[in-house]
């Protein structure tokens, strides 16, 4: 499976999965079809090669559909990623049934783009944001949610996992709670929906964001779930071409139904296609064993990087592939240009979750993020250069 990556063959440890993944032969192929073989837009033409980009189009629909088990396809809008999903909903939709002094839950690990657009609807309809707050572990649990609900609270945005400490949050248990209360949840699945299975009828989730690029496909492209009573009353933030069936110059307009309401403009329609083979391949690979192959690098990880007391680990516990931690007395920054030096790719930083500081007591750490395609011999390799002894004065 390696040899279906190209950029694998390249001299590189790559542990920067959480930024975006690398991508298969699949996709690059399915673009490069696209562009030699049917490049035509969708939704508009009467000719063969435009009605096969329709039909290829909406199938990726139809596998996105199954693949988070969403009832509908109309429920499965394309949108350029998850920070567009979330716009949208948070806009779209919130922006015109919240009130004055309603509130919102987040918690402080959550990644800009599930912080940013909440700031600005506060200041506009003077909402109140609370936070949920973490356990010892920088962990959410039910019972935390159940202590910060209060009677105003009518709407829980929060990642499924957590890009920084990788926690997998008991969202079944959050929504059933949060729905017997009449509050919605929004589900930020950027760091999920690539790495567990997400069934979006099972955990009952309102509205969920995921991109296209963090799951081996194409940048420039995400998902917007939504339960197809809440889209219904979502209003479009973009209006144009391929959202509306007819207008006349007296302002009469008729606007077409769910999905294509929500996809005004030409949309991303190579990458769109390249997205429906790459969750093809990806089903082809089995969730279930991306989330055990991920589990178990994460273990073995944990298990060497720990024995070196340089190392200060952030989230030890946590389950899915992400590891975050600094060096004694390295600046964050530093270590990931050391490893950089050994052709090791990490991120560093505060990993666009700014007031997570607040909680870990540290503004940056080095995130390690791993997904299927990495091996024990690639951690092997990350462990021997973190024991180096004169790691210090290499980096000086
Ligand atoms: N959210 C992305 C990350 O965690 C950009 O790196």
């Amino acid at each position: 499976m390696r040899e279906d990556f190209p950029m694998l063959k390249k001299d590189i440890i790559y542990f920067d999965n959480g930024a975006t993944t690398l991508k298969p032969n699949v996709l690059i192929e399915s673009l490069k079809d696209y562009y030699e073989n049917y490049s035509a837009n969708a939704h508009r033409g009467d000719y063969d090669i435009s009605l096969k980009v329709d039909e290829m189009y909406e199938n990726t629909r139809k596998i996105i559909k199954n693949f988070i088990n969403a009832k509908k396809e109309s429920e499965i809008i394309f949108t350029s990623g998850a920070t567009d999903s979330l716009n949208k909903i948070i806009f779209g939709y919130f922006k015109n049934i919240l009130k004055e002094n309603d509130e919102v839950l987040l918690t402080k690990a959550e990644h800009a783009s599930n912080i940013l657009p909440w700031f600005e609807l506060k200041d506009e309809l003077k909402l109140n944001i609370n936070y949920i707050p973490l356990n010892e572990d920088y962990e959410v649990t039910l019972e935390n949610v159940k202590k910060s609900i209060t009677k105003n609270t009518k709407v829980i945005s929060i990642a499924h996992i957590s890009n920084v400490v990788g926690d997998i949050r008991p969202i079944k248990e959050i929504i059933e709670y949060a729905h017997k209360n009449n509050i919605l949840v929004i589900i930020d699945g950027a760091q999920s929906v690539p790495h567990i299975k997400v069934d979006v009828q099972d955990l009952d989730i309102d509205f969920l964001a995921f991109s296209a690029h963090k799951m081996c496909g194409p940048t420039g492209v995400g998902v917007l779930y939504g339960k197809e009573e809440l889209l219904n009353n979502i209003k479009p933030l973009i209006y144009g071409g391929g959202m509306n069936a007819s207008f006349d110059y007296d302002g009469i307009r008729i606007y077409k139904e769910l999905p294509y309401l929500l996809e005004a403009g030409t949309p991303n329609i190579a990458d769109v296609i390249a997205f429906g083979k790459v969750v093809e391949y990806i089903n082809n690979i089995g969730m279930d064993i991306i989330e055990k192959t991920e589990q178990e690098l994460k273990k073995y990880a944990i298990e060497k990087l720990e024995q070196n007391e340089n190392l200060i680990i952030y989230n030890k516990n946590s389950k899915s592939g992400i590891i975050t931690l600094n060096y004694k007395e390295v600046f964050a920054q530093d270590l990931a240009i050391y490893l950089n030096k050994y052709n090791i790719c990490v991120r560093a930083g505060n990993h666009c979750a700014k007031i997570l500081k607040d909680e870990l007591k540290v503004k940056n750490t080095c995130r390690i993020s791993m997904y299927f395609y990495n091996t024990k011999e690639e951690i092997d390799k990350l462990v021997n250069v973190l024991n180096n002894k004169n790691i210090k004065d290499e980096i000086i």
